[in-house]
């Protein structure tokens, strides 16, 4: 099991499905659950959406029923990646918890690094494939066609959460309640450079995996 940690914009959801394919892992984003509930009109995304369009955190309690319910998905059965989560300390003793009753450890976690004066341009520039997750960005990963998903051709929208406004929220909630992570997990951290081109983040992840 790894998990990926770090800022709104650090490249997560970019790299998560290149360690997906390539160790033939699970990868559970709470970011992309919950945006699938709140397009679905579930209850429990009525419930996340007016946290997520301010920029705050979701409740633990939400989040933790997540992915405790994915693990068990018979796909998952090799082993996951988890992408944004955990995120508080609580969610991660509670994940520690989850694991321990499956029998499964944390292999490594892995921290993207990026200065905040970044992150600005990654994430007013992002475009995405609402139904697949893939992300492109306006100039740092355009894709073929403007506007448009390489694969299956439809249209590309941005997220709501995805202007500089809602950024500063994010960022304050990055680093109040996540960063401090980095200590509880000290012992198998993998620092990653993620202000550097995607291709060179790819090959740190994989000399951290190795
Ligand atoms: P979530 O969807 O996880 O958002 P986030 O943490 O803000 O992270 P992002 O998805 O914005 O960034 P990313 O690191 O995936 O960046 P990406 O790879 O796309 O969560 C959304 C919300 O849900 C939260 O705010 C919260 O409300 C809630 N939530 C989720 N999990 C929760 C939890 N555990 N607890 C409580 N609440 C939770 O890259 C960004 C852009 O940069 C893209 O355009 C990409 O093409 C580009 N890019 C990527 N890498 C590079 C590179 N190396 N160089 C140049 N450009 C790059
Ligand atoms: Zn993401």
């Amino acid at each position: 099991m790894r998990s990926s940690t770090g800022p709104p914009g650090c490249g997560k959801g970019t790299q998560s499905p290149v360690i997906k394919d390539e160790y033939c892992l699970c990868h559970l984003a709470t970011g992309d659950m919950l945006r699938a509930a709140v397009a679905a009109g579930t209850p429990l995304g009525m419930e996340a959406k007016k946290a997520m369009e301010s920029g705050a955190l979701v409740s633990d309690e939400i989040v933790v029923g997540l992915i405790n319910e994915a693990m068990d998905r018979p796909e998952c059965s090799r082993g996951f990646i988890l992408d944004g989560f955990p995120r508080t300390l609580p969610q991660a003793e509670k994940l520690d918890e989850m694991l321990e009753q499956r029998h499964k450890k944390i292999d490594a976690v892995l921290n993207f690094d990026v200065p905040d004066s970044l992150l600005v341009e990654r994430i007013t520039g992002r475009l995405i494939h609402p139904s697949s997750g893939r992300s492109y960005h306006e100039r740092f990963a355009p894709p073929k066609v403007p506007g448009k998903d390489d694969i299956t051709g439809e249209p590309l929208v941005r997220r709501k959460d995805d202007n500089a406004e809602t950024l500063k929220a994010r960022l304050a909630a990055f680093h109040s309640q996540t960063a401090p992570l980095i200590e509880f997990y000290k012992q198998r951290v993998a620092i990653i450079d993620a202000a550097k081109p995607q291709e060179e983040v790819a090959k740190q992840i994989r000399n951290a995996m190795a």
